[in-house]
């Protein structure tokens, strides 16, 4: 059979990672997909590095547009990132009659519909393995492996950078000034690592996630986002006294009002073994009706664990060509006119269990007042204790485990509670997941 011709949109990390991979399973991966998968062309700004990479038999440019608009080319891999060039390129790409591979989370989690949509009008395949999870194959486990089941909910650690620095912080007894900087010097986070550590590149890859689970249009402006900056290592010890961890988890479940798409740190606890995925691993927990929980785990980012899923998605797309369009498998897992809108919930009515931390004078009655403001706003308390006192001897440490509570009388107690005088500082509240239901 004729081979499938390649061409490459960057050859950073991932890009580099895929054509090492390809040239050096080259055989095998001809085998698997039943005809050859050549790169015939490679867009990079670096042109110098392409070249060295490249060799004399492939086509380099600077221009991506070259690319995308050359006849020869049946496969546009767009690994470029961002979502303004990238996206151009892929609409232009399905555009010429393409497939596309890309790994580019942040384009699909917002402008998804539209490039499914476009991609659905020229019976061009848009796959996006590596957008998620990096070397998991989470998109395939959930749109095929898992297609008998009425997905229930998702969970998972889905950015390496977070995990990372919360293991450091855990293990070591660190900050998470000093454990930043050390993720930066060892290449992991970003030079502006806002996106990982604020929860917004685990929000990009959960609300893929939910799309394909629960059939809805991918929707990342309705996912709450909350990162891990503001944890202290206070916080992470005494969570860890209590038997639970804290993980920044991207979550998203069906209820009965509509779908929760969230991203924040949460408790989780010490016994469930996605509390125990340290360092910069992935993992994602889902819970379908049928087969119960289950957990994928792995390298969620780097050259050729991320290689391995973009060349999966070349495999699939190789063999899938000459299909009938309408019978492949659809970019998200629903057939594109069964798309629901079923809401996503605003966090407010979000429910689920609380660890609030208060810092309190030490005297007669203060929890009294706390316990009632809780009890008002129908907030039932699950354990708490007294931590040691403060430096000054006078204010001490009260965690309060909640029960399962709406997350708006959550906000109101805790607006009530730092009003009282005989609290000093704000409320911390971290959420917990048990994640067994
Ligand atoms: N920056 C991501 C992480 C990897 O730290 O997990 C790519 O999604």
């Amino acid at each position: 059979m004729k081979p499938i011709n390649v061409g490459l949109l960057g050859i950073g990390t991932v890009g580099g990672g895929t054509f090492t991979v390809l040239k050096r399973n080259q055989e095998e991966i001809s085998r698997r997909a039943g005809r050859e998968i050549i790169v015939k062309m490679i867009a990079d700004k670096d042109i110098d590095k392409a070249r060295s990479l490249a060799g004399s038999d492939i086509i380099v440019t600077d221009n991506a547009h070259d690319v995308v608009t050359n006849p020869d080319i049946d496969i546009v891999v767009e690994l470029i990132g961002g979502k303004t060039i990238a996206k151009d390129l892929i609409l232009e790409a399905i555009a010429q009659g393409k497939h596309v591979v890309t790994a580019n989370k942040a384009l699909l989690a917002s402008h998804g519909t539209e490039i499914f949509a476009a991609a659905r009008d020229q019976g061009v395949m848009v796959a996006y393995e590596a957008a998620v999870a990096g070397g998991i194959p989470i998109i395939k486990a959930l749109r095929e492996g898992l297609t008998a089941n009425r997905i229930e909910w998702i969970a998972g650690i889905i950015n390496g950078t977070a995990n990372f620095i919360l293991s450091e912080m855990r293990e070591k007894g660190l900050s998470f000034e000093p454990v930043l900087d050390q993720a930066q010097k060892l290449g992991y986070a970003e030079a502006d690592p806002t996106f990982d550590i604020e929860g917004i590149d685990a929000a990009h890859k959960i609300t893929i996630m939910a799309a394909i689970a629960f059939g809805i249009p991918v929707q990342f402006d309705k996912a709450y986002t909350e990162g891990i900056s503001k944890l202290t290592q206070e916080d992470i010890r005494y969570a860890e006294e209590l038997g639970y961890r804290i993980k920044l988890l991207g979550i998203t479940k069906r209820v009965a009002q509509g779908i929760e798409l969230r991203v924040h740190p949460a408790l989780i606890p010490k016994s469930r073994l996605i509390a125990n995925v340290e360092g910069v691993m992935n993992a994602v927990l889902v819970k379908g009706d049928a087969v119960g929980p289950t957990l994928y785990y792995g390298a969620g980012a780097g050259a050729e664990p991320t290689a391995s899923s973009v060349i999966a998605d070349l495999v699939d797309v190789a063999r899938m060509q000459t299909a009938d369009p309408l019978h492949r498998v659809p970019a998200l897992s629903f057939q594109p006119d069964s798309l629901t809108d079923t809401p996503i919930l605003a966090m407010q009515e979000v429910q689920t269990s609380y660890y609030l931390r208060l810092h309190v004078i030490d005297k007669a009655g203060v929890l009294a007042e706390i316990t009632r403001i809780l009890a008002d706003l129908d907030i039932s308390i699950n354990a708490m204790i007294q931590k040691e006192p403060g430096d000054d001897e006078d204010t001490v440490n009260i965690i309060i485990l909640t029960h399962k509570t709406v997350e708006k009388n959550v906000n109101a107690a805790i607006t009530k509670i730092e009003a009282l005088s005989v609290v000093t500082g704000q409320v911390t509240r971290i959420r917990i997941e048990e994640l067994n239901s």
